[in-house]
């Protein structure tokens, strides 16, 4: 069966990345077989894999995690989350892991509690992204949502430029959270003081006009 994904996409200019992987995320029904087990988007001459998280890359999550969150833990509305103990998706290319969601989900809905890139700009925190809404919807999920910190200027436009919609801003918050998790730094981005969590929801399933704005 030929894979229309990928035949679609070799067709597309690249600079319309972000509205490609959201058609990649759904699929037409002949190839929806395949998305259980991840998609390669077609990135001319390499491609982005992503796939769940597996046994096999267990160890390399938990490092990962480590690595760019200070720590093996992660904080959000003063609830410790164990990244490597929940479900994700990993993302590769040529076979060098490049990025990581994960997420969790329980009564508020799917929460997205890391997303990281370390190849940016090329798709992979989109197609994550993609991975996790697609995970949220057969999940039943009636909102994919996140906490993120008040000086997260870069995720504040990413996430909100793929439909998310700014819900709250919890003040001094990450005060909170420093008690839990005293590796938080005091400074972020640019120089901001890192103070408040700002809580970020995408209602599922997206409704067509918000589909036509991205
Ligand atoms: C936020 C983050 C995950 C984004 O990851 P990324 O891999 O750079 O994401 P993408 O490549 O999908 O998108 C980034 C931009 O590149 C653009 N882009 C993607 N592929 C492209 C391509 N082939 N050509 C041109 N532009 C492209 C996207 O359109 C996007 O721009 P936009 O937001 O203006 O639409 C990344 O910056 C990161 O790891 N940040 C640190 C951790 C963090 O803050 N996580 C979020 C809080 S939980």
């Amino acid at each position: 069966m030929p894979d229309s994904r990928q035949a679609y996409y070799k067709t597309e200019n690249i600079a319309e990345k972000g509205e490609v992987l959201w058609q990649l995320a759904h699929p037409e029904p002949a190839a929806s077989v395949e998305w259980a087990a991840g998609y390669r988007a077609d990135m001319s001459d390499s491609f982005i894999d992503v796939r769940p998280i597996d046994p096999g890359s267990a160890g390399w999550v938990e490092q990962y995690i480590n690595d760019r969150w200070a720590a093996p833990l992660v904080i959000a509305h003063a609830v410790a989350f164990d990244p490597h103990q929940l479900p994700g998706y990993v993302a590769s290319i040529d076979g060098a892991r490049v990025g990581l969601a994960t997420y969790h989900i329980d009564h508020m809905g799917c929460e997205i509690i890391t997303l990281d890139s370390d190849q940016r700009g090329i798709g992979v925190g989109s197609a994550l992204i993609c991975m996790v809404e697609e995970a949220a919807e057969q999940a039943g999920c009636s909102r994919l949502w996140l906490i993120t910190s008040n000086d997260n200027l870069p995720a504040l436009g990413f996430y909100q430029r793929r439909g998310f919609e700014l819900v709250a801003v919890h003040r001094r918050a990450i005060e909170q959270a420093r008690q839990l998790k005293p590796q938080i730094p005091y400074i972020g981005f640019e120089g901001i003081p890192i103070r408040d969590e700002i809580e970020l929801e995408l209602p599922l399933p997206k409704q067509e006009s918000d589909v036509a704005q991205r």
